[in-house]
């Protein structure tokens, strides 16, 4: 490595351990998952107040990490961490030049990752202003998303529903259906990864994460990708005991029948 990015780098990591991001536990994994430029995003959003300490991981993914943060205030956030070198480049390119918001014609994977992490943020927006239930989006900086943390006062993170199916599974699924039309008829969005793996089970409220990939429904395979979600959700449902139509769930969802 060049010393001076090297020198660089160290003395981000040092910075980010002793002023800041200060758990020993952070000191591990920055020093194994994090490239330069992430430690700066991380250290420039603790600067600006977004985050004071990173509190350990909630999840390592296929391309990103999620770590609970704690706020100047001391309330919690989720810290949502792409990584540059496990990113689906392919994917991520495919998704956002169908995207008539975004105007991204580049190869290079870092600023594909960033244009992803910006997407994320816009869809969480627009889901959150039709009133679905989403963490609400904070700030994306780079490869780094800080948004609403979903979880207990003190701090435990809510399960997924394929972890802790729901109690009353028939309410939660008129909750979730009313949650995606919404998303569909407001915010004009198709999921495009749902299943109870991007669905939190928040004191038995379905609350939708994961929205990177999500598109307009101009996209052109919108209509595809919403009849995967439907199958999902259907799916998963049916091992809670709820059975319901695809078709009927379609239409209710888009306001159409067909
Ligand atoms: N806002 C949040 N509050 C609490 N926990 C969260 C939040 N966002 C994500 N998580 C946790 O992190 C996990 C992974 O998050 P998410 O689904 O967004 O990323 P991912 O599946 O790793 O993404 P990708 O597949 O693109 O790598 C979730 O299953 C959930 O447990
Ligand atoms: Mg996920």
């Amino acid at each position: 490595m060049d010393p001076k990015v090297s020198k660089a780098d160290s003395d981000l990591r040092k910075m980010l351990s002793e002023k800041r991001l200060k758990s020993v536990e952070d000191r591990r994994v920055s020093s194994e998952v994090f490239d330069r430029i992430t430690m700066k995003t991380l250290y420039q959003l603790a600067n600006a107040g977004y985050l004071d300490i990173l509190n350990g991981a909630i999840s390592t993914g296929k391309e990103a990490n999620v770590f609970k943060g704690v706020h100047e205030d001391g309330h919690f956030v989720a810290v949502k961490v792409y990584r540059i070198s496990t990113s689906d480049f392919k994917k991520m390119q495919y998704y956002i030049q169908g995207d008539p918001r975004f105007k991204v014609r580049t190869t290079n994977k870092r600023q594909l990752v960033h244009a992803w992490v910006n997407k994320e943020f816009r869809n969480l927006s627009r889901a959150l202003e039709a009133g679905v239930l989403v963490p609400k989006p904070i700030v994306a900086k780079n490869n780094v998303l800080v948004m609403e943390f979903i979880g207990d006062e003190k701090g435990n993170p809510a399960p997924t529903l394929r972890n802790k199916p729901p109690k009353c599974p028939e309410k939660t699924f008129e909750l979730l259906i009313e949650n995606l039309k919404k998303l569909h008829q407001e915010a004009h969005l198709v999921h495009g990864d749902l299943s109870g793996f991007n669905i939190l089970n928040h004191d038995e409220k379905p609350v939708i994460i994961d929205v990177s990939q999500s598109m307009v429904l101009d996209h052109p395979i919108s209509h595809e990708l919403l009849e995967r979600d439907i199958e999902n959700v259907v799916r998963d449902f049916k091992k809670f005991g709820v059975v319901v139509s695809r078709e009927d769930i379609k239409s209710e969802i888009t306001g159409q029948t067909q």
